[in-house]
């Protein structure tokens, strides 16, 4: 796939005999010392820098996606799996002690999956090497990796890095010091989903970005600790909306946590910002999501590439996501993606 910096894609020159001569001294990579706004670009294309590179500059390349891997027949498998369309299973909001009960087991796979693949990431490895370390450890705990063709999605886990928001797709980048890197990971086990994420650093992160993803991981544990029954939706956003903006960052807005169950999204909506038109009523028994995606730079518009997946932050600030899956209990909330050997087991506060 090519690259969304790519000279011929930005930097179109007006003739071939330009282009061309051009060719003779353009470089491909950015020098150390960068040009300012209003001169030329240093890749030789002619135009103004600011109306070059300067919008790519230090921004992810998409890489290469390796074809789609298969799984084993006797793993059972969503209805997706097949023909990537995604049909609605009939199921109710408030779950019966029975499916709960399996959403636990799932939950606890996923927790543990997340927990190997965060431990995996380092400098070096390319993200395909996590989706095949994350499909093969799905696959020998007996489940199926959910986002493998849900909706045509290639891969068996999302790998989001810096200023990809969601829904990266792993390719043939490889990972660079100082990166961060979110992991989404779900598994389809008993039937039910279990999903889950968390950002990790790779090798030595800055200071900015520790901080980014410490307050992330916060606000999703504020937005856990308003859930009881009886409590409208929304103070869940309020309560991160709250957190992030202390620290004037950015909630992004389009992506949204979700009811949860056999299938993989249900109609629960759960926005990570406040609306007060969002007052559905929390009941015990509800299980779905909350998975916070926030902004360094306090955007919160987005910009999708176009494999019409990977969402990056309209402004390339880097962003970070925790997630996780829960059930409404009789007076507060279960986490079933968290507990002992999660990555992120229990509010810091509590730790
Ligand atoms: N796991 C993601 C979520 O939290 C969904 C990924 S869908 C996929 O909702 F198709 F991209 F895998
Ligand atoms: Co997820
Ligand atoms: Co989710």
């Amino acid at each position: 796939m090519a690259g969304l910096s790519s000279p011929s894609k930005h930097c179109r020159t007006n003739t071939k005999g330009a282009r061309f001569a051009r060719s003779l001294y353009r470089m491909n990579t950015a020098p150390e010392i960068l040009p300012a706004s209003n001169d030329p670009c240093w890749c030789g294309s002619g135009r103004k820098y600011k109306r070059c590179h300067k919008g790519t500059e230090g921004r992810i390349e998409q890489g290469v996606i390796s074809p789609m891997r298969s799984v084993p027949a006797n793993i059972a498998k969503p209805p997706y799996a097949e023909t990537g369309n995604v049909p609605r299973l009939e199921e109710g909001r408030v779950k019966t002690p029975e499916v709960i009960e399996r959403m636990r087991i799932a939950g606890d796979a996923a927790k543990e999956i997340l927990r190997q693949a965060g431990e995996f990431v380092r400098p070096g490895i390319t993200t395909d090497a996590i989706d095949v370390f994350v499909h093969d450890l799905t696959i020998k705990m007996g489940g199926y990796p959910s986002p493998l063709n849900y909706h045509n999605y290639p891969k068996s886990v999302c790998t989001s890095v810096n200023e990809v928001i969601c829904h990266g797709i792993p390719d043939s980048r490889v990972l660079l010091d100082g990166d961060v890197i979110n992991l989404d990971v779900t598994i389809f086990l008993n039937g039910v989903h279990g999903d889950t994420n968390a950002t990790f650093a790779v090798g030595n992160i800055s200071d900015e970005d520790a901080k980014l993803i410490r307050v992330t991981e916060e606000c999703m544990w504020y937005g856990i600790e308003a859930v009881k029954p009886g409590v409208a939706i929304n103070e869940i956003g309020r309560a991160i909306e709250v957190h992030a903006k202390k620290h004037k960052y950015g909630v992004v807005r389009a992506f949204i946590g979700h009811g949860i169950g056999e299938n993989f999204h249900t109609d629960i909506q759960v926005l990570h910002y406040f609306d007060p038109r969002n007052t559905m009523i929390l009941r015990e028994g509800m299980t779905f999501t909350i998975e916070p995606m926030i902004t360094a730079s306090g955007e919160w518009r987005h910009k999708m590439w176009d494999d019409d997946w990977t969402a990056v932050t309209s402004d390339g600030s880097r962003t970070a996501q925790f997630e996780h899956t829960m059930v409404v209990t009789a007076d507060g909330v279960d986490v079933l993606t968290a507990g002992a050997g999660a990555v992120s087991p229990s509010a810091p506060w509590r730790r």
